[in-house]
């Protein structure tokens, strides 16, 4: 498969529009989204494939530290390396912007996503009990200078 990871733009964010809670998952806030790539310390990448946006993410930076604010992938390319091509992609571009830390927070129940980010290096740091709903977050945490 061919995928392209370019940075996203409004218009990627229309063509999806319609698809954000039935292909994206649910909690992708179409209004929430737009705001962020309009946002100075923000930056969001896409994964595009035969000119379709098959997954996209996105970061926001305070000081030195960066936090993942979104990772989801359209759910019939799930589990075909596209996960892992934007998540490559937030880290180098965290360390070109210099940040020491980058941390995410994620369901306990959310395997895939664990893994995920598990493979590129990210440990974890802490628990938030209950933080989504009846389940805990787990905050982890990916130290750039050292890789
Ligand atoms: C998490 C998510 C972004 C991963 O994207 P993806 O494109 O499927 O990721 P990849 O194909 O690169 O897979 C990455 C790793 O995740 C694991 N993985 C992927 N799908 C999996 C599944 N269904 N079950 C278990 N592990 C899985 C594998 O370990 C895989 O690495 P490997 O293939 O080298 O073993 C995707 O599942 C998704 O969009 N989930 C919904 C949104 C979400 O929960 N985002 C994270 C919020 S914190």
């Amino acid at each position: 498969m061919n995928i392209e990871i370019k940075k996203m733009n409004k218009n990627h964010l229309e063509e999806i529009k319609e698809n954000l809670e039935t292909e994206f998952d649910d909690f992708w806030n179409y209004n929430i989204l737009k705001e962020e790539l309009s946002s100075d310390s923000s930056k969001y990448i896409v994964a595009i494939s035969k000119n379709e946006v098959i997954g996209f993410a996105g970061i926001k930076f305070a000081l030195d530290q960066v936090d993942i604010m979104n990772i989801v992938t359209r759910k019939n390319y799930r589990n075909k390396g596209v996960g892992t091509l934007l998540l490559r992609e937030l880290i180098s571009i965290c360390k070109e912007f210099k940040a020491n830390s980058i941390f995410l927070e994620v369901s306990e129940d959310n395997e895939p996503a664990i893994k995920l980010y598990k493979k590129l290096g990210f440990e974890n740091v802490g628990i938030r009990k209950n933080y989504y709903k009846d389940k805990n977050g787990i905050v982890m945490r990916y130290i750039a200078e050292d890789k």
